[in-house]
């Protein structure tokens, strides 16, 4: 399978083997994820696009630590996480991921510093520590004047940057966007595109979840899955020219 940029004998970051995710509804199986392989390395930027219903939410919270396939392997950073008990997998995911959501998922009655500290928090980091870390990361998107202001208090792009430096902040391996423009107008998409990018290029691993072709083709590798399967995987500018 492709990867930009990778040495064959180097680790990947996310491999995924023969990844299934089954529901049984009544009588009928609703395969989710129907045999997913797909490895990504370090300094990627990779988008995982595909229509609404293909199997993205299933295959970003399997690559997530957020659930477990039923069949097939996860190795991420080395460690099986497939088989892990929930414990295990939020240790995992706090010391590992960063998160951005489409709905910011800020907590609405915490200031933005608090909400930064959070996973800070859950990741065992001390308190002195947690309020560096929190307030150097609200610098970096560029919104630390309002450290002490609560989420409705500020604007919609405002509340993503703050959500991208919550995402930030515990210096993750991996950050996984799902749909992170949904709720924005289309300059403040741009921006927090454009802070994607600039986080790519400070060496961020990055996995984008959305439905939209517009949006992945800002990665540098575009993932599609349709039926829970991948049916194209390969460098923007290839994918670019398979939709023309
Ligand atoms: N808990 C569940 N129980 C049963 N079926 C499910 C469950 N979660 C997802 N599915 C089904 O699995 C398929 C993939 O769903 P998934 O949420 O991964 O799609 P998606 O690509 O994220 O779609 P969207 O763009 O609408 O968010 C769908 O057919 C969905 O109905
Ligand atoms: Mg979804």
């Amino acid at each position: 399978m492709y990867a930009l940029n990778m040495e064959e004998e180097k680790e990947p970051l996310i491999n995924l083997i023969d990844i299934y995710k089954v529901y049984q509804m009544g009588n009928t199986e609703v395969r989710a994820n129907d045999g997913i392989n797909l490895k990504i390395y370090n300094g990627e930027f990779v988008a995982i696009v595909g229509k609404s219903g293909s199997g993205k939410s299933t295959i970003m919270n399997i690559i997530g630590a957020l659930d477990v396939p039923t069949e097939g392997q996860y190795i991420l950073k080395g460690q099986d996480v497939s088989t892990m008990k929930d414990d295990e997998l939020a240790a995992v995911r706090n010391k590992t991921i960063g998160f951005i959501f489409q709905q910011y998922n800020l907590l609405a009655r915490q200031n933005m510093l608090e909400n930064v500290e959070l996973p800070l928090l859950y990741a065992g980091i001390n308190k002195k520590e947690r309020k560096q870390m929190a307030l150097d990361a609200l610098e970096r998107v560029g919104i630390q004047d309002k450290w002490n202001n609560i989420p409705n208090q500020l604007s919609g792009g405002q509340q993503q940057r703050g959500s991208i430096a919550r995402a930030l902040a515990g210096n993750p391996s991996l950050i996984l966007a799902d749909e992170p423009t949904g709720a924005l107008d289309s300059r403040t998409s741009r921006e927090v595109l454009d802070f994607l990018k600039v986080l790519n290029s400070e060496g961020n691993t990055i996995v984008l979840i959305t439905h939209d072709n517009a949006i992945a083709e800002e990665a540098k590798r575009v993932v599609k899955i349709h039926d829970g399967k991948i049916i194209f995987d390969g460098p923007v500018e290839e994918y670019k020219r398979s939709r023309t």
